[in-house]
């Protein structure tokens, strides 16, 4: 079976409600024939129900940037559980995203434990992946990515794996400009693929869709998409704009 491509657009701590409302709607009329792909854009957690209702029976779902390790109604101040998430309306949720790990502490011990937990709830996870410059520089960029998917995807089923999607996105090449080349990219969803193959199985890693995340734009997404093993993009900054993302879904 053909991996359905998923074009997800990540709004970050970017938008007030009605900023993020607007921009929902404004993007549903130009992507509303797009069927080859799916469609995915993460509000804020404050934006999340209103969004996910204006868009409901449309062909674009909502995802949260983030969930809880916690799967059960506790004690833990300030934070929101994968079932709040789904009750709202969402139908996938980012995890373990290169600036969680950067300014919130996030290991791949609880990106593991919130990816099941998103699986616990009935989401699908976008569970991100990526190396520094630093670790490229000095020939890491492999082994890095390696341990965050092994110890991110550990104990997951092959049902588990199948609600799963992995996304690459090399830190270095986030919100800088910077793209990975598309051979660069290719070399390493290749990686990521044949790393699945081993810790899960080669049916998982032929199914698994590969997105590619950082500094995707209008302008290099066909080149990406063109690759064998990339199945989609996360996307930042050009998933501000509604004519931007719907020309990146658009691609080809
Ligand atoms: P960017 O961000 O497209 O602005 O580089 C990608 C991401 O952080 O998911």
């Amino acid at each position: 079976m053909a991996r359905r491509p998923v074009i997800a657009g990540n709004w970050k701590m970017y938008k007030l409600l009605g900023e993020a409302v607007e921009t929902a709607l404004a993007l549903k009329p130009l992507v509303a024939n797009a069927n080859h792909c799916e469609i995915v854009i993460a509000p804020v957690y404050t934006a999340l129900k209103t969004v996910a209702d204006r868009l409901e029976g449309s062909n674009i779902k909502v995802a949260a940037q983030n969930c809880s390790t916690e799967t059960k109604f506790s004690a833990r101040t300030g934070e929101i559980s994968a079932d709040m998430i789904k009750d709202v309306g969402c139908a996938h949720v980012i995890i373990g995203h290169s600036e969680r790990r950067q300014f919130f502490g996030e290991t791949d011990e609880s990106v593991n434990q919130k990816t099941k937990a998103a699986l616990h709830s009935g989401l699908t996870a976008i569970v991100c992946v990526g190396e520094t410059l630093d670790e490229r520089e000095s020939g890491n960029a492999e082994q890095i990515v390696k341990s965050q998917l092994v110890n991110g995807t550990d104990g997951l089923t092959v049902s588990d794996m199948e609600r799963i999607i992995i996304a690459y996105e090399p830190v270095w090449a986030i919100g800088t400009g910077k793209t990975a080349t598309p051979e660069q990219a290719q070399e390493m969803h290749g990686f990521i693929r044949q790393i699945i193959a081993e810790a899960h199985s080669e049916e998982t890693a032929k199914n698994i869709r590969i997105l590619y995340g950082g500094s995707v734009k209008p302008e290099n997404i066909n080149d990406l998409m063109n690759e064998s093993d990339i199945d989609g993009a996360l996307v930042g900054g050009a998933s501000l704009e509604a004519e931007s993302f719907a020309k990146i879904v658009n691609y080809r």
